[in-house]
């Protein structure tokens, strides 16, 4: 690519991707430094109850182990729970590591061992014995959800149940058609392909250099100060790349905190890594039990909505998730009511996992729509479009945009949708049942809600340098970056060096809700204007031009008339001011926006399913998803993320339970051979099509964000395919053979 062209909206590859083939890219267990010690955790053995005795005696006597440091012997920390809040915690009493005796759930960790080697710390914590005095506990949703509760305190950006409107009852009694159903959701976990680890860098004088695995370095940062009583200044937090985290880094988890406490305690450098089976213990997608009813007249009209849920969430905190909105917003109807409710239940508090909410809420809603067109007799894209909304009827505001009809037309034609039969088995292909289903997807189309900034600085090397604290989780983030500050300066990408994850950088919060390429995107682009105004008043001054002459930046160069041959290379300007010039721009959301008007990214997804139908094995052939998310930066890294929540949607469909032995209140499928995401062999033909929108009032860019939209609809579209195969309405995810064949 040259100096000129445009770059947004060009499916250029990962700039850094030579570098994460290469093995150069460092994620955070992978830096080391002089002395380094390593640590492991050890967890507890029960679910709730308290440490009687703890006996460090044999482990310490271990050739290599330094110190075994639980929460008897531990270095003071802030005695304050509010001291361990995160910028993104839910309401409640954040878990705070080794600070007394009390177990609240099983693998918490109890123990942190130090050791001269990985190997010494390992084999130094399965010698830590620890006496536990148990106590009853509950690990059970459906034992728990006696006791469900309406949460009291909202949580921050989570938007609480809508209020009702209409008459749900009256509606739904004297509607001709209507299906009423109860759904349950299982609980998963992120499983990213990076464990949890932190490297902590003893710099000396109390101050720390932290590469963790984190969605927000600069969120660690305040946690740690906080927690563990550093000065801000010297808590340095770097995570510049991130082997996907799915929401499991939104918070900082136990082991930033374990690392830097022994870090801290031995005034030494400190590596801890979790095990994979220790990655169950940090966080959880909760799991659900919902209720649904809809109602429609003859020609399929919603007149009744009610979606309620029960989801889990632990003693110390509300977890809380936007789960049965959507079905007050997806489809016109006047008469909706809604109810969300939590259960507490002996475990670590569940978390944000990819669409937090909207991937099991839509999935129930999209599902019982599928059920209504079967009680109606109508095609169930055809239901879905006769029920056309392009009003937030929960909020009462115009949505900003919605091109999901263009989603459902182009998808369905790509997929060739109209060549379905309607009656449940009447596909087959040998011993096997074909099922096609389909379903809406629908998410936030978040900015982020505090300033979001960045630093763009034209460097005397004819670098152009974009730097911000943002985290790039995979999703692309240095990439598209590279390419909005490409294109306003009119240069190629490859000049551009994008510098992220770094909690010492312009402040960013953690990225999450996809919000990440509409706000960090627009204070770069923010930041270039400045720099390019700041690039042309420099070249006033140096050529001495009056104010009049029209001076631009074009080309890696100011250009006018006025100039000597018209234009001058900005590397010129450079070498006579003698310094790097820079400018910092800051994204605010438009909170007077925000009350004039919804914004939402849409999808359409169409599944083909085959089902053995002696042995209940089904197998995803292949999916069409069309996306309409506003503008898209990359269509290449904007697929893959699509691409990836597609197959992440499979996963939720037919694969991702945590099992949870309620006798011993513990996850027993803890490893990648037991807790099954989707591998090769589960995927088929994926495709994603990107659909025109253009919406200059969601974000200053246009852009949406598309981190999370590509799951939403993607299992609800597999459970439809899988009864238009079968017959048979699996009310539980994911829908595994015993269910299929029970
Ligand atoms: Mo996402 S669940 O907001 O990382």
């Amino acid at each position: 690519m040259a100096d000129g062209d445009m770059t947004i909206g060009k499916p250029i590859s990962r700039i850094d991707g030579s570098k994460k083939v290469a093995g150069r890219a460092l994620y955070a267990a992978e830096y080391d430094a002089p002395g380094l010690l390593h640590a492991a955790v050890v967890s507890s053995r029960i679910a709730k109850g308290k440490i009687t005795a703890i006996d460090a005696i044999e482990a310490l006597a271990l050739p290599g182990v330094i110190a075994v440091l639980t929460h008897e012997n531990r270095p003071r920390v802030a005695a304050f729970r509010y001291a361990y809040k995160d910028t993104v915690g839910p309401p409640g009493g954040p878990f705070k590591p080794l600070h007394d005796g009390k177990i609240r759930f099983a693998d918490q960790p109890v123990a942190v061992v130090v050791g001269e080697t990985l190997e010494a710390a390992r084999d130094g914590a399965a010698l830590v014995r620890i006496t536990y005095e148990e106590e009853a506990f509950e690990t059970d949703l459906d034992a728990a959800k006696a006791a469900s509760f309406r949460p009291r305190l909202p949580r921050l950006g989570v938007k609480p149940a809508p209020k009702p409107r209409g008459d749900f009852d009256a509606a739904f009694a004297a509607a001709p058609i209507k299906i009423a159903a109860a759904y349950e959701t299982a609980a998963q976990h992120h499983n990213a392909m990076e464990l949890f680890a932190t490297t902590v860098v003893w710099e000396g004088e109390d101050k720390i250099t932290v590469y963790d695995k984190t969605q927000g370095s600069q969120n660690v940062q305040l946690y740690l100060k906080q927690a563990l009583g550093f000065k801000l200044k010297n808590v340095r937090v770097v995570n510049a790349f991130v082997g996907g985290a799915f929401g499991s880094g939104l918070r900082p988890a136990h082991s930033a905190f374990l690392a830097t406490l022994a870090a801290k305690h031995l005034k030494r450098s400190v590596r801890l890594v979790l095990t994979r089976a220790q990655m169950f213990s940090i966080t959880y997608r909760a799991d659900t039990r919902q209720e649904i009813a809809l109602a429609c007249d003859a020609e399929g009209r919603l007149l009744a909505v009610r979606h309620a849920c029960v989801a889990a969430t632990s003693r110390n905190e509300d977890q809380q998730e936007t789960i049965v909105n959507w079905a007050g917003l997806a489809y016109a109807c006047d008469n909706a009511a809604f109810d969300y409710q939590l259960a507490r239940v002996d475990t670590p508090t569940p978390g944000d996992m990819r669409a937090p909410g909207a991937a099991v809420g839509v999935h129930v809603l999209e599902c019982a729509m599928d059920e209504l067109a079967y009680a109606a007799g109508i095609d169930p894209l055809d239901l879905r479009l006769r029920n056309w909304v392009e009003h937030d009827q929960n909020d009462d505001l115009p949505l900003t945009s919605k091109a999901q009809k263009a989603c459902y037309a182009q998808a369905a034609e790509r997929f060739g949708w109209s060549e379905r039969s309607f009656g449940p088995r009447t596909m087959r292909d040998g011993h096997e049942l074909i099922g096609w289903g389909v379903a809406g997807g629908v998410w936030d189309a978040f900015v982020a809600p505090v300033p979001t900034r960045a630093r763009v600085t034209w460097r005397r090397d004819g670098r152009l340098e974009v730097a911000a604290a943002a985290s790039d989780i995979g999703t692309g983030t240095y990439t598209i970056l590279a390419q909005i500050a490409a294109e306003a300066f009119g240069v190629s990408v490859e000049r551009v060096e994008v510098r992220l994850g770094d909690s010492t950088l312009p402040f960013n919060p953690v990225e999450g809700g996809s919000w990440m390429a509409a706000s960090t995107g627009a204070a770069v682009a923010k930041a270039c204007d400045k720099l390019k105004a700041a690039l042309v008043k420099t070249a006033r001054k140096q050529f001495k031009l009056r104010g009049k002459s029209a001076l631009s930046v074009a080309r890696g160069a100011v250009i006018g008339e006025a100039l000597p041959g018209g234009a001058v290379s900005l590397n010129e300007i450079l070498a006579a001011v003698g310094q790097d010039i820079a400018a910092t721009g800051t994204n605010l959301p438009d909170l007077a926006g925000q009350r004039k008007h919804s914004s939402y990214v849409h999808s359409a997804v169409f599944a083909e399913v085959r089902v053995d139908e002696e042995l209940g094995v089904i197998r995803v052939k292949r999916i069409v998803s069309a996306i309409a998310a506003g503008r898209i930066l990359n269509p290449k890294t904007a697929g893959s993320q699509i691409i990836g929540g597609m197959v992440m949607g499979i996963g939720q469909a037919l694969h991702e339970e945590a099992q949870t032995d309620h006798r011993f209140g513990k996850v027993m499928n803890h490893s990648f051979q037991d807790y099954h995401v989707p591998a090769n062999a589960d995927v088929g033909d994926i495709e994603v099509i990107f659909v025109q929108e253009h919406d200059p009032d969601v974000s200053s860019l246009g852009v949406k964000g598309v981190g999370e939209i590509g799951l939403v609809g993607v299992a609800p579209a597999i459970a439809n395919a899988v009864f238009h195969a079968t017959g048979k309405r699996i009310r539980s995810t994911p829908i595994t053979i015993d269910k299929l064949l029970d």
